[in-house]
């Protein structure tokens, strides 16, 4: 049954914002508000949610049973194959009351034809972007959430334990990418969070690199895993780099300024503190391990629904980190054609700090 006090939160953010409406598409904010999961189609599947009153859901008729069956409380304007959506638009615009409103949106998730839609609805229909503020909604996990990130990463740790002690010399990216995901499948992983990365020797200094299904793994190479599953919609996100046989003294000098990086932000986390803190802190570990150069990204990402979403924790996010917040915690250094290590763990925002939900071995870890 859909949680009305989701509702309550969304209604909030559009008197603070002074938005009218909401206007959400297939995605994590619409099944976060309804329990409804809905393919981002060709079809236009648009919930609008007025400050007060009935919400309106234009609908292709062939989703209305999928929908209701979860219960929440809306007017629905379903529209069928051949005959089009203008219509069902037209009515839930009239129903709304939309002429002159203004309606925000998901502007990272929300396509054009959606918008054109809603502007011929309606006459001076103003549509901005409010895909922030309304995702705001999703900030703060409750216990239920954290209950299945855990579960997520405990499957995802347990693959990896199990994969490491198959890998060796020879063996492709591919094969060892086959084992991780056959594993999580094998433990109850409902879902991949993403294509997992599995990335061998140079291939690791792409920090989103594409598995090779040629390369053999050789003696002395980094490999890189960054990957998770999901349950019940809430995505496991870690890396950990292994060495397959004895690293060189600058991969031990790498690894060593990343774990120091990784520290400082599991360290540095806590309410109150800006993302952006917590990102510069950690990125100063690896600046005054002499690394600036090999510096590729952000220290970290919100973890939810959505394997990226706020808290972003990188230099230009303001928001201040409260109690319930989750992300991830992985500064990583990449020397172009050469090495990659990052060492990813998932935290969430305690009263006085933040835990780790990730828990697999940080330690230089040599194997094969
Ligand atoms: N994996 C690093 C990032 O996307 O921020
Ligand atoms: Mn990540």
């Amino acid at each position: 049954m859909a949680n009305s006090q989701r509702l309550d939160r969304l209604r909030a953010v559009l008197n603070a914002e002074n938005y009218e409406v909401a206007a959400l598409v297939p995605g994590s904010n619409f099944r976060y508000l309804t329990d409804s999961i809905h393919f981002l189609m060709e079809r236009p599947l648009v919930l609008f949610v007025p400050k007060q009153g009935r919400p309106a859901l234009v609908i292709p008729h062939l989703e209305t049973e999928l929908f209701t069956s979860h219960g929440f409380d809306t007017e629905l304007f379903p529209w069928v194959d051949g005959q089009g959506y203008a219509g069902a638009f037209s009515a839930a615009a009239q129903y709304l009351h939309l002429d002159g409103k203004t309606v925000a949106v998901e502007g990272q998730l929300m396509r054009f034809f959606e918008v054109e839609a809603i502007r011929r609805a309606a006459s001076d229909v103003q549509v901005i972007d409010g895909h922030h503020a309304l995702s705001s909604i999703r900030l703060r996990k409750d216990a239920q959430e954290i209950a299945s990130l855990r579960r997520a990463i405990q499957i995802s740790e347990t693959a990896l334990a199990r994969t490491l002690e198959q890998v060796k010399v020879g063996m492709t990216e591919r094969q060892v990418l086959n084992l991780l995901v056959g594993t999580m499948q094998e433990l109850g992983g409902e879902g991949l969070s993403f294509e997992p990365i599995v990335l061998a020797g140079d291939n690791s200094s792409r920090p989103h690199g594409k598995v090779r299904n040629d390369y053999a793994i050789r003696e002395g190479d980094p490999l890189l895993f960054d990957f998770g599953c999901t349950v019940g919609g809430y995505h496991a996100d870690i890396t950990r780099t292994v060495f397959v046989g004895a690293p060189s003294d600058e991969h031990r000098a790498i690894y060593a300024a990343v774990l120091a990086a990784n520290e400082r932000g599991r360290k540095t986390a806590r309410p109150g503190i800006a993302g952006r803190d917590v990102d510069a802190q950690t990125a100063q570990v690896l600046r005054d391990a002499g690394y600036s150069d090999l510096i590729a990204h952000r220290t970290g990402h919100g973890l939810g629904l959505d394997i990226h979403e706020a808290p972003y924790i990188s230099p230009d996010s303001a928001t201040l980190l409260e109690p319930g917040m989750v992300f991830t915690i992985e500064p990583g250094l990449y020397r172009a054609g050469s090495v990659g290590i990052r060492i990813e763990d998932n935290v969430v925002v305690t009263e006085d700090g933040c835990e780790s939900l990730s828990t697999f071995s940080r330690d230089l870890l040599v194997i094969g």
